[in-house]
């Protein structure tokens, strides 16, 4: 949450800043703001509401040297402490307008470090806890200058801030810069992400390498509790107390072209269409010539994963639908209990876990925070810890015992798409992988799903060239008060998806239910003409599941609601219960999710641009939700 750029070097730093903002406005967009060292002044501008308002202002501003200065933070937010107001944007400066601080995060203990300042005098301009930092920083670096005998231009700045994260409690990233060391940015991170860009003469901070990417390649992830000074020639490391400490560096290989809009009128529509590809760059190399999974990044033994004798599955939003699918493959396929929960619920009720506990965490940023104070609480209670993210680097996979990843590459629009199907992709593989090793599956048998999950991308490709039916429909659809989504078995979880996705895009009232669950209450929701969109499984093999839904379309019907069959080509009968069919390519039932969640994406995202709504960034959320 918030998204956070920082550069120093020889170009003027305004125009890199603002680009940096632009690709990680995702993370928040309440309001964004930045602010440039230039002739021994900092210079500020920041605005409430999306980036465009703050490059308007910008654009408005008379030449001031805010366009030329080298060395500048800024910030896009979201907000928690104070409203998204002008007055509460990012940067906020000390009293004295020397030091300049952007913040992800929240500190806790701001009540008491503010009535603290208070207390000395300071005047407070906004209602954030980061304007705490600011005056805090501006104070240590006084009283260092004043002891006369301590560090000197970035190094001072350096262990000012040292002084004050020593002090706060909570999360944050945290960047600053002085108006005296004006070739300088200092950065400290807890809890929250932060990577540095090398360059050659300049060097860059960033809430994610998209911000930097078109400008350097090397990038280094900083560990927790650490502070990183970047000058045009130079990246120092420290721990909290000072000690040199290092980084990790490593080099980013996605394409710049990743994270650009490539023609499409969103980036959801761009990620719903890479899809295939991520599925079948998650499925690359994975398995070995003799029909073995091979999952490399994966640091548990076998022996570790033949103990395991129970599997929770934790994460939140669309990562948590994929866990719920993955429950169903890793019970049948495996054959020991799986447990699938909302992160933010997990650590909360004292679960039982002990050494052969498997915690699968499925996370597309690597940093939601309910994510990761669940997996530290299985780590405290010693159980193994296996997460499936998408973002190398990020923090989720770091504390982890391992890592698979998904290849899914950049995901831009707040919405998560191809993240949830490569989630899906990895689910099968731990799946199959824990099967095959526990002698439950044999190679022939695990190779059978796997070249299945093979042909998955193109099934896709070719379902995504006939979705003019659903973007019809959802024209038709967008005055809707309500639309219900229900599904047996795996189609559940793409009912919770596909009503998850119509809320968050639409701003429309949107309920999954277990479609057995519909009598039990829920169908007393359904009048003349109420849409209900029916997940239906594949009628492949006993097809028991396949009856009961149709049965539970039947029940809706005979109610007068108007039916959105999603079914599987060949299902033939399925269409005298459908006022609307789509059909898509037929797959094993365990892996139809990969199948039957597109056209559902594609539904919520037509709806939403035809009701006239930012699809990309729809209102109050983020990407990345580093707040509990
Ligand atoms: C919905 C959506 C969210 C995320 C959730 C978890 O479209 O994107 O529900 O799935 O915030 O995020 P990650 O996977 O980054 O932990």
């Amino acid at each position: 949450m918030c998204g956070i750029v920082g550069y120093v070097g020889g170009r003027p730093a305004l125009q890199i800043v603002i680009d940096g903002l632009r690709r990680l406005e995702y993370r928040g967009y309440d309001s964004a703001g930045v602010a440039v060292v230039n002739d021994k002044v900092i210079l500020t501008e920041k605005k409430a509401g999306k980036l465009a308002n703050l490059e308007k202002a910008l654009a408005e501003r008379s030449s001031d040297g805010i366009a030329v200065g080298s060395t500048a933070i800024g910030h896009t937010r979201w907000a928690t402490h104070g409203g998204p107001t002008d007055r509460n944007a990012h940067p906020h400066l000390s009293a004295d307008g020397r030091v300049a601080v952007i913040h992800n995060g929240i500190i806790e203990n701001f009540s008491r470090l503010r009535a603290e300042l208070e207390a000395t005098g300071v005047e407070f301009v906004s209602d954030t806890d980061t304007e705490c930092a600011a005056h805090l920083l501006a104070a240590e670096m006084r009283a260092l200058r004043d002891a006369g005998d301590g560090p000197e231009g970035p190094h001072l700045l350096a262990e000012g801030m040292r002084r004050v994260v020593r002090r706060l409690e909570g999360a944050f990233t945290l960047l600053a810069i002085d108006v005296e060391v004006p070739d300088a940015v200092v950065a400290a991170r807890r809890n929250s992400p932060l990577v540095v860009g090398r360059g050659d003469g300049e060097n860059f901070l960033a809430s994610d390498v998209s911000a930097f990417i078109e400008h350097t390649r090397e990038a280094i992830e900083l560990g927790q509790d650490q502070v990183v000074l970047i000058t045009p020639g130079g990246i120092e490391i420290t721990d909290f107390t000072g000690a040199v400490a290092t980084g990790k560096e490593f080099h980013i290989d996605w394409d710049a072209s990743a994270a650009e809009k490539g023609g499409y009128d969103y980036f959801m529509l761009k990620e719903i269409a890479e899809q295939p590809q991520a599925i079948a760059d998650t499925l690359l190399g994975r398995l070995s010539e003799r029909g073995d999974i091979v999952l490399d990044e994966v640091r548990l033994t076998d022996q570790d994963l033949r103990d395991v004798d129970k599997v929770f599955i934790v994460a939140c939003g669309t990562s948590y639908h994929a866990g719920m699918v993955a429950k169903y493959a890793i019970e049948h396929w495996v054959r020991i209990p799986c447990e699938v929960e909302l992160a933010s619920e997990f650590r909360y009720r004292d679960p039982i876990l002990d050494r052969s506990t498997l915690m699968i965490v499925i996370s597309q940023s690597g940093e939601t925070m309910d994510t990761l104070m669940a997996l530290r609480h299985a780590k405290e209670q010693k159980a193994r810890v296996l997460a499936i993210c998408n973002t190398n680097g990020s923090t989720i996979p770091r504390e982890s015992d391992a890592v698979l990843y998904t290849h899914g590459g950049p995901e831009i629009a707040v919405a998560s798409t191809k993240a949830f199907v490569t989630q899906l992709v990895a689910c099968y593989l731990i799946g199959l992988h824990l099967a095959q090793i526990r002698g439950v599956m044999y190679a022939d048998e695990v190779a059978a799903v796997v070249s299945r999950l093979r042909r998955t991308p193109d099934n896709l490709r070719e379902l995504l060239t006939r979705m003019e039916d659903v973007r019809e429909l959802a024209r038709d659809l967008k005055t809707a008060s309500t639309i219900l989504f229900i599904g047996r078995h795996v189609g559940f979880p793409v009912a919770l998806e596909g009503a998850l996705k119509l809320k968050e895009l639409a701003y429309m009232h949107a309920e999954g239910f277990a479609a057995g669950e519909l009598k039990h209450g829920p169908i007393a929701l359904i009048d003349k003409g109420t849409p209900v969109v029916c997940v239906v499984p594949s009628p492949a093999g006993r097809g028991v599941l396949r009856d009961k839904v149709v049965s539970n379309i039947q029940e809706v019907r005979a109610r007068g609601a108007r039916t959105i069959v999603i079914a599987e080509e060949g299902d033939d009968e399925v269409a005298a219960y459908a006022d609307h069919l789509i059909l898509v390519p037929r797959t094993p039932t365990l892996l139809a999710p990969l199948m039957t969640a597109v056209p559902l994406q594609i539904l919520a995202c037509e709806i939403a641009a035809a009701r006239g709504h930012d699809v990309d960034q729809p209102r109050n959320l983020a990407k990345s939700v580093t707040v509990e």
